[in-house]
């Protein structure tokens, strides 16, 4: 493969970009409120009942003109149109990337291999609703005949970031008379932890694997199988215990679950984006179907914003375009997101698989290695706690660390003083981020000469802030459709593929080479290298008690 610079950097529009930046880099936030009054009602986008401010960004209007140059001479137009037609974007493993048929409504058409996917769409969330119904109302019982009041998913990656994020998103709308877990780690104390307290009885497993070969899913599924037969000690027990959602009918078999009880899913599903099909199963059982299809109006609704809008006003579009801006012209490391909001707890784990599987590439779609710098870290943790930890580093440190604020203004749990206090946090935060307080501010507050330094905030630190009125399904779906797409945004831009995730394949390779070696009788041949030679030696001599 040749390397060398791209296009990308040799455009018109970079390097007009790269020029202005020389510009605004000297800029301060302060000053561009100052001189701007209309400034924060005017860089804000109020859409399908998410209000963007993307005022406290370091950029003006000639910026975000440079940038939409940008977006429109790297084909982000047709790039959308082809994702949503069914082209096979995913040029790597020559798949279609069509996680927004899995939101299209009953009657459209989204073509792949010359056949309609959506009316099998359909099909697979009525046998989930079916079955979901069935488990909710006690119908289906476990082999000795018990009501199931408990279900643990089995999967990692997408197949469990997904479903146990938008689970404890939804938590207040689900049936507290279910427990809802999730094993992913191949760390036993997981599945032992999730299990212990457990009646196998009643106890619900839903494998989900998109391959059905992922090591630690079927590991944990057959550990999780051994804990129900020996309680159970018939082998017919699988069949009420243990269901499947995966695209592969073949493995699923093998392991003993019965076809009847798989719920499929498509190789035009990347893993990450999957928590809207079946993969979604045990959120469909925790909040009902009925709250899982407003959840995928909730994705649709963004899918048409994006799909539609002109890119001055499209959600996705403004998000990618300014964390491309300080990805790739302020040089940012990382990005992180800060839902004041205890329920998404799991958001910013989520975002980081969706973003950095994603985008996480340095070659361009062509093999050709990139002169820029592609996905960010993304990070965080919910707000306030935060703010008691790492935030120190955001206001005074080093970095730039440009952050997005998600915040709701009525609160799940509305209890005294609790969400105003909270409200009042993120505020201020993004106001003190964007205009600090200067040394002169810390002077006349009386500060000691030797501690002004010290005191005094920086400032101009962006932030991008959505607010929205409550966290409900329907919005969460539009929520994680707008990261999604914003992910598509820049990898569009970047000229990557942002649907496969080589990354991942040789540890996988490496730890499959490794396992005998650890667990051989004899001593083995070590062939590694010194220091790995040396870890599994010591690992051997100390695996086993005494
Ligand atoms: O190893 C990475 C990965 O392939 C992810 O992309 C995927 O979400 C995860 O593993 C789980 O894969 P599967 O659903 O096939 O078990």
């Amino acid at each position: 493969m040749t390397s060398g610079p791209t296009p990308l950097t040799q455009g018109a529009a970079w390097n007009a970009l790269r020029e202005h930046y020389e510009v605004i880099k000297a800029v301060h936030l302060r000053d561009l409120f100052a001189k701007d009054s209309g400034r924060g009602a005017r860089l804000a986008c109020d859409v399908e009942g998410i209000y963007l401010d993307y005022s406290k960004n370091r950029l003006t209007d000639d910026t975000l003109r440079l940038l939409l140059d940008l977006a429109d001479s790297a084909g982000l137009r047709a790039g959308i149109d082809a994702m949503f037609r069914g082209d096979k974007l995913n040029v790597t493993e020559n798949r279609a990337v069509l996680h927004v048929a899995l939101r299209a409504p009953a009657g459209a058409t989204i073509t792949v291999d010359g056949g309609n996917v959506v009316p099998k769409v359909h099909a697979v969330i009525e046998k989930m609703a079916g079955f979901a119904n069935r488990v909710r109302s006690g119908t289906w019982t476990g082999f000795t005949g018990n009501k199931i009041k408990n279900v643990v998913n089995i999967g990692i990656g997408g197949s469990d970031l997904g479903p146990v994020m938008a689970y404890e998103a939804l938590r207040v709308y689900s049936d507290r008379a279910l427990t809802v877990r999730f094993v992913s780690n191949v760390d036993a104390t997981d599945v032992a932890e999730s299990t212990r307290d457990l009646d196998p009885a009643e106890t619900l497993f839903i494998v989900c694997s998109k391959t059905f070969t992922t090591l630690e899913t079927l590991t944990n599924a057959q550990t999780a199988r051994a804990w129900c037969l020996r309680a159970l000690k018939s082998d017919q027990a699988v069949a009420r215990h243990f269901v499947a959602v995966s695209t592969n009918a073949g493995e699923v078999a093998k392991f003993g679950i019965d076809p009847a009880n798989m719920f499929e899913f498509w190789d035009w599903v990347g893993g990450r984006y999957s928590l809207p099909s079946a993969i979604g199963l045990s959120l469909m059982i925790a909040i009902g179907p009925e709250r899982f299809r407003e959840m995928l109006a909730g994705y649709h609704a963004m899918d048409e914003h994006f799909r539609t809008a002109p890119f001055d006003r499209n959600l996705p579009v403004l998000l990618g375009l300014i964390g491309l801006w300080y990805v790739n012209f302020f040089g940012a490391e990382s990005h992180a997101v800060l839902p004041y909001d205890h329920y998404l707890g799991r958001l910013s784990a989520y975002l980081q698989q969706l973003d950095m599987e994603s985008n996480g590439k340095r070659v361009d779609r062509d093999g050709r290695a990139v002169n820029y710098q592609t996905g960010p870290v993304i990070w965080g943790q919910p707000g306030t706690n935060g703010q008691h930890a790492y935030y120190q580093l955001i206001h005074q440190g080093t970095r730039l660390i440009p952050c997005d604020f998600i915040g709701f203004c009525r609160s799940l749990n509305p209890m005294g003083p609790h969400h105003d206090l909270l409200a009042s946090n993120l505020f201020a935060q993004t106001e003190a981020l964007a205009f600090g307080k200067t040394a002169a501010e810390v002077e006349a507050e009386g500060a000691s000469p030797a501690l002004v330094p010290h005191r005094t905030f920086p400032g101009n630190r962006p932030t991008n802030t959505i607010l929205v009125e409550q966290l409900t399904p329907e919005m969460l779906g539009k929520l994680i459709a707008l990261y999604e797409h914003k992910v598509f945004v820049q990898g569009t831009i970047w000229r990557i593929n942002s649907f496969d995730q080589w990354g991942v394949e040789l540890g996988k390779v490496l730890a499959n080479r490794i396992t005998p070696e650890l667990t051989s009788q004899t001593d083995p041949d070590l062939r590694h290298d010194s220091s790995t030679n040396a870890l599994i030696r010591r690992y051997r001599r100390l695996r086993l008690p005494g």
